[in-house]
């Protein structure tokens, strides 16, 4: 178990660096996660990286930290209703946007990729004579560095693919490569994929038509949560739509968006300015 003092050098450094807020009974969370770290910077203890850590300026070593304390927990078509619901909603959304023929999907904390190719696969599976001609444009960022390069390198194991993929569609969209399975070029070729902070600058982010921030609010505070749903606001388009996890809620984080039934979940879209 890490010392108080030593866990509160943690918290602040997620804290400061991601806006991720761990509390204390996540104490033997830290000791399991940072051990790997310890190992690979070849250090005799945790005591010597929580030194190196509040010494500061070792940026291998703190990129290492956050990547190793983030919960990257994912599978494609988690919790299949929002995938549902974007079926059902985008015929509508063509539609609108049938004069401009551009579409940009966000998956803003996007993890080792399986949400941004999901949303990929979909797309193929059942809009792909619709988007014909159209600029389809799916941006997949994470904080991480690290799980975007396995996103990017879109291969996965048998036991991730075995979680929520239709067998019919591994077989479609993924080719299977030295024992794993790699995501077939047409839908890889969608997904760009770039790093980027939450809570960080904003700068270069399109105006989206979907974004899918899921899974992600949870971990920070209330005014960080309000903080990232406000600005989203302000690359959202009008009608465009908002999905959050399953567990999370915007209740008594912001009352700028209205909450629209989907199929099996709900959405949200930006209440019109009065
Ligand atoms: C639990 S995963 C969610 C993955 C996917 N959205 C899903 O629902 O399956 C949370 C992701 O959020 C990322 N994350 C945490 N803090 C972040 C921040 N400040 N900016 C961007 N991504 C962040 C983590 O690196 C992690 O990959």
């Amino acid at each position: 178990m890490v010392s108080a003092a030593d866990f509160a050098c943690i918290r602040e450094f997620l804290r400061r660096r991601s806006g991720v807020v761990i509390d204390a009974s996540k104490g033997y969370l830290v000791e399991a996660r940072l051990l790997p770290v310890v190992r690979q910077h070849r250090y005799t203890g945790l005591e010597v990286l929580f030194g190196r850590l509040r010494q500061g300026g070792d940026l291998a070593l703190e990129r290492d930290v956050l990547n190793a304390m983030m919960t990257h927990e994912t599978s494609f078509f988690r919790d299949k209703s929002p995938f549902e619901t974007v079926k059902k909603i985008l015929p509508d959304l063509l539609q609108r946007r049938s004069v401009s023929r551009h579409l940009t999907i966000w998956s803003a904390a996007a993890s080792t990729g399986q949400e941004a190719y999901s949303l990929a696969m979909l797309l193929g599976e059942h809009f792909r004579g619709l988007l014909a001609g159209w600029r389809v444009r799916i941006l997949a960022t994470d904080i991480s560095d690290v799980v975007l390069e396995r996103a990017r390198a879109g291969s996965y194991s048998e036991l991730e693919v075995a979680r929520g993929l239709p067998a019919e569609y591994r077989q479609k969209y993924f080719v299977p490569l030295l024992g794993r399975w790699s995501i077939a070029q047409d839908c890889r070729k969608m997904v760009e994929f770039r790093q980027f902070n939450l809570t960080g600058s904003w700068q270069g982010i399109p105006a989206c038509d979907i974004v899918f921030l899921r899974n992600v609010l949870i971990y920070f505070d209330i005014p960080t949560r309000k903080a990232i749903v406000e600005r989203m606001r302000t690359v959202l388009r009008p009608d465009g739509c908002l999905f959050i996890g399953g567990a999370e809620t915007l209740l008594g984080v912001s009352d700028s968006y209205d909450r629209i039934e989907g199929v099996g979940c709900g959405y949200y879209r930006p209440k019109p300015p009065r």
